[in-house]
């Protein structure tokens, strides 16, 4: 444990999800590989545990503008998803505002109104001042509005600097909002642009959530083997150095290569071996391509 802070997701009512016929072969009780945003699957490897940590002191710390980056499939949605899910709802009032490419700052305000629901004024000008007013209500009652803006390189120029202007909405004390980018590195090559510098000095905590290391590796297949009924030993020791070199430590690619590294023994009637996933990485798509 890195720090002590309380990442443990408060508990769920949606269900697990359903059995996959081909894991009982294995004697899994679902499929392992499945990818889900599904915090109740979420393993704090060293490297998500660090990143999640350090979301979380930066919201609680009440910095306006935070950006989590790292390659796609990392993790960056699902340890949000856990850290926004473990904040204590009687001092934060915590959304997820859905991007989608080139959305321009009128949609962007408007996503992040409706979260809060608020009927989303026609000019964007009052839509600052409605998210302003909300968030002065909740400030009364002691909460902090934090607002998530996942796939963040998706937003056009206009939106991107709007968030300048959301994150100097202020009493006369503090801050009143906290906005978390979450993004894919492109998007700090973008702010990296003169024309950017003043949002980009706004971004007082940068959290960059780095790829798996070997053992990081081992332990995320273990944790999620063992999480759907299964048993560690359904893979040897060996598979783990090359599940490393051939998926960069990206878990969406590990997911990917060992679900089709599971069919393809399945078919074959063999178990998995470093020579199954070596030639399942050779098959379509197991590598994300
Ligand atoms: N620490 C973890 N514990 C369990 N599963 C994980 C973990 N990290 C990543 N995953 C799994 O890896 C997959 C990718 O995760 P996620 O979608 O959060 O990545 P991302 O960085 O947001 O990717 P993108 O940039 O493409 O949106 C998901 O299936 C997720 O469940
Ligand atoms: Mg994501």
């Amino acid at each position: 444990m890195l720090l002590p802070h309380n990442l443990n997701p408060r508990p769920s009512e949606t269900p697990m999800p359903l059995s996959a016929p081909w894991a009982a072969q294995f004697g899994l009780q679902k499929n392992p590989f499945k990818d889900t945003i599904d915090p109740r699957l979420f393993f704090l490897t060293k490297q998500h545990e660090e990143a999640a940590v350090k979301v979380k002191i930066g919201i609680e710390d009440q910095h306006a503008l935070i950006l989590l980056d790292g390659l796609s499939g990392t993790g960056k949605t699902l340890a949000a998803q856990v850290v926004l899910r473990s904040l204590d709802r009687d001092s934060f009032v915590p959304i997820f505002a859905s991007v989608f490419p080139f959305m321009g700052k009128g949609a962007l305000l408007g996503a992040i109104l409706t979260e809060i629901e608020v009927a989303p004024a026609r000019l964007t000008h009052d839509r600052l001042a409605q998210i302003q007013e909300r968030a002065l209500c909740y400030r009364h009652d002691g909460r902090r509005l934090v607002i998530v803006i996942d796939e963040a390189h998706f937003l056009s120029s206009d939106a991107l600097h709007s968030l300048r202007t959301l994150s100097n909405l202020e009493t006369e004390h503090e801050k009143l909002i906290t906005v978390l980018l979450v993004a894919e590195p492109g998007l700090a090559r973008r702010l990296a642009a003169p024309s950017y510098a003043s949002l980009r000095s706004r971004i007082t905590f940068a959290i960059h959530l780095m790829p798996l290391d070997q053992q990081g590796v081992e332990q995320y297949v273990k944790y999620r083997l063992l999480k759907c009924g299964g048993d560690t030993s359904l893979l040897p020791a060996e598979v783990y150095p090359l599940l490393h070199s051939l998926s960069g430590g990206i878990p969406r690619t590990i997911n990917r290569l060992l679900y089709v590294s599971f069919i393809e023994a399945m078919s074959a009637g063999l178990p998995v071996g470093a020579s199954t996933i070596q030639a399942a990485a050779g098959k379509r798509g197991a590598l994300g391509g």
